[in-house]
Parts: C-alpha cells; sequence; structure tokens
C-alpha cells in the first residue's frame, strides 16, 4: 500500500513540475538606450555571440532604443554582425534618448502644436508579435526606468548598466564611465599646458547631468585646482579668491573642472535645452560661460570657458570598459538562460551580480559629500568651490 502511494506521489510530483517548466527561451531582443557611450558594442557582441553559439537562441536587435520597439524595427543579428565590433565606439544598433513610450510625440495639431502618447500597448504587441521570450535593455536610468513600466505589462527583461554619468543606483561602476574619464583627462591635460602659457583661468566643463562623478574623477586625474559638482553648491567669490591666491603665490594660471550640472549657493542649474519627448527633458550646459564671466569680473584676470560635450561620449572604449562591458554582456545571458528576469546586471564590491530594475528606476545616484574622493581632492588644496 506504502508502495502504491510513493508510485502515485512520484507520478504526481513529475506532472506537476512538467506543467510547471519554464517555457524555454527561443529569441531574445536586444536594444541601446538613451545617450551611447563606448563599450555598448561589446556587450552586443558577447550577448549575441553566447546566445547563439552556447544557447542557441536568436537575438534580434532592435533598432534606436525604445523607438525601434515602438515602430517595429528590429532584425536578427548573425555572428557577423557582431564581428569586429568590440573596439568600436558608439552602437551599431543606434540609440535615442528622446523616444519615451509614456510621453511619445503621435503627430500635431491643427495648430502645429505636438500631440503626446502613451504608446507602452504598441511596444508590448510588438514585444509579443515577434515572439520575444525577454528583452536585454542596455541603458541608463531613463531606460530603466521605461523597462519598469513593460515588467509591469508582463515583460520579462534583463538590464545592462551603461552611462558616461555613472550615476545608476546599486553599481559602483557603468561600463563608459571610465573611457569617458580618460578622455576628459586627456582634454584638461591639453587645456592645461596653454593655460599656464597664457596665464589665463581657464574652465572645462564637462557633462554628467546631476552627478558629479565624471568631473571629480576627471578633475582629480589632471590635478585641477577647482573641481565644481552638482552635490556641493559653490560660492562664486569663494572660487575667485582661490585664483587671486594662487596667482599671489606666483600661479599664473587656474584650471577649474565644472560639471554641466554644477549650481551657486541658493541658485539654479543652466539649462541649455528642453527635449520635450525625452524621459529626462531638461538638457544642462553652459555654466562654464556664465561662471568665466563672474570670475573675470572679481579677478581681472583673463578667464575662458571650453565646453567638452560630446568628446566625452565618443570613441573607442578603453581595456577597462571592454572588459567591464563584456562581463556585463556575459552576466545578462546567463540570467536570460537562467530566466532570472526583472533583473539589472550590477557591479559590486568587484563582483558582478544583479539586483531587481525595480530598485534602480526612477534613482540617481550622486556623489555622496562624505565620499573619499571629496577628502582626497582637499588634501592636495583643490577648491571644491564651497
Ligand atoms: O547621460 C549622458 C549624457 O551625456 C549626460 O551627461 C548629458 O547631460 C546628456 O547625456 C546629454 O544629452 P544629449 O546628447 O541629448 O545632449
Amino acid at each position: 500500500m506504502a508502495e502504491i502511494r510513493s508510485i502515485a506521489l512520484l507520478f504526481f510530483e513529475r506532472r506537476f513540475a512538467l506543467s510547471h517548466r519554464k517555457k524555454s527561451v527561443k529569441r531574445i531582443g536586444v536594444l541601446t538606450g538613451g545617450g551611447d557611450c563606448p563599450g555598448l558594442n561589446a556587450v552586443i557582441r558577447v550577448i549575441t555571440k553566447a546566445a547563439i553559439l552556447k544557447l542557441g537562441i536568436e537575438v534580434l536587435g532592435i533598432e534606436d532604443g525604445y523607438l525601434g520597439l515602438i515602430r517595429n524595427r528590429m532584425h536578427s543579428l548573425t555572428l557577423d554582425d557582431v564581428s569586429n565590433i568590440l573596439t568600436r565606439g558608439g552602437t551599431i544598433l543606434g540609440t535615442s534618448n528622446r523616444a519615451d513610450p509614456q510621453h511619445f510625440q503621435t503627430g500635431t495639431d491643427a495648430e502645429g502644436k505636438p500631440i503626446f502618447e502613451d504608446v507602452t500597448n504598441r511596444i508590448v504587441e510588438h514585444f509579443h508579435d515577434r515572439e520575444l521570450d525577454c528583452l536585454v535593455a542596455i541603458g541608463g536610468e531613463g531606460t530603466m526606468t521605461g523597462a519598469q513600466r513593460l515588467i509591469e505589462r508582463g515583460v520579462p527583461v534583463i538590464g545592462v548598466p551603461k552611462t558616461i554619468d555613472n550615476d545608476l543606483m546599486h553599481t559602483d561602476l557603468t561600463f563608459g564611465f571610465s573611457t569617458a574619464v580618460e578622455t576628459a583627462t586627456q582634454c584638461i591635460d591639453k587645456i592645461h599646458s596653454t593655460a599656464s602659457s597664457h596665464h589665463r583661468i581657464m574652465l572645462i566643463e564637462l557633462m554628467g547631468r546631476n552627478a558629479g562623478w565624471l568631473t571629480l574623477y576627471s578633475g582629480i586625474a589632471s590635478g585641477a585646482d577647482v573641481i565644481l559638482i552638482p552635490e556641493i553648491p559653490y560660492d562664486v567669490d569663494v572660487i575667485s579668491e582661490h585664483c587671486l591666491a594662487r596667482s599671489r603665490r606666483g600661479k599664473r594660471f587656474t584650471l577649474i573642472a565644472v560639471s554641466e550640472g554644477a549650481a551657486p549657493k541658493g541658485g539654479h542649474q543652466v539649462v541649455n535645452r528642453i527635449v520635450y519627448d525625452s524621459p529626462d527633458p531638461i538638457r544642462l550646459g553652459g555654466i562654464s560661460a556664465v561662471l568665466a564671466q563672474q570670475i573675470a569680473a572679481h579677478t581681472h584676470l583673463e578667464t575662458r570657458a571650453n565646453i567638452l560635450g560630446h568628446i566625452q561620449r565618443g570613441g573607442t572604449p578603453i581595456g577597462v570598459d571592454r572588459v567591464l562591458a563584456t562581463g556585463f554582456g556575459h552576466k545578462a545571458i546567463q540570467l536570460v538562460a537562467m530566466q532570472e528576469w526583472n533583473n539589472l546586471v550590477v557591479l559590486r564590491n568587484g563582483e558582478i551580480g544583479m539586483v531587481p530594475i525595480a530598485q534602480v528606476a526612477g534613482q540617481q545616484r550622486l556623489v555622496p559629500l562624505e565620499h573619499q574622493l571629496i577628502a582626497m581632492a582637499r588634501s592636495v588644496g583643490t577648491c571644491m568651490g564651497d
């Protein structure tokens, strides 16, 4: 009797296991969203290679970020497509930091004013029409916020963190950041020599939105005399006095690395433009020119502004970014194989792991005021503007 019972139990367990077996993954979609950065192609390469060679699944490359999902523009990626792209900057898939599915421009009204609509339904429809089992979204905070909305509509997503801003929550590093630091450092070094020859105060404006990581790293790396980041509101008198004090000591030039998002105490950031159909419509820029005028008026020293701009996002990824991007992509495909949906690949304490995308959506990782980099900068006499 006991034997019959255990056979029946075994039979039941088998049937239960079969009916609850995960559906096998046959096809995944991959997109790159938001502003581009060096290393995106390295991720696309490892995902496509491992998917085809190790898992035997198809990869559809979605064109121009969420725009490709909205417009149903995607194509199958072959091994040939991803050959020879490891060292290439940008993204072979194209990207967009404007196509916000919740606020997408679908046309214009009689007066020519844009009409915006929530087109998330369209994305979900195209995802199912193409018989995708999962979406791999390579992007920053805006892309992950969009991914979270898709997750809530039942789309399985794996996230991979990129951005030169390094401002994604729960990851110590995003790929693309280290290359941007290298590029910015080289640019500041070049400005250093001309600043010194002409005895000028030189402002160098860096990207990073509301986070000062890029400015702090490249400012320290290039020995900037003043570093201004959004997390520490500045006082223009303090900065000017620092320049004058250097001058009195015989240092006839000053390098000021300033984040595009820096703002004076009690004041506002400088907005360059508003991009209404972008998940983050505010585009910062122009603070260096404002500060140059104020510092010149205060110090009577020749002061010039330089905006590094998109040069910081371009070019070939440096070695560490190629390795990090490949490591992130490798982890992403492991999560696909294990069907560990709705997680973002992260780097924490030197280990590649994962966190739920819900924990990073809609948040920004700013530089903590007690961060050792700030203390490090101050210890070599750098003025932080406060
Ligand atoms: O997020 C990356 C980034 O380069 C930011 O540092 C910058 O504020 C923004 O994108 C610029 O965006 P755009 O290319 O649309 O001007």
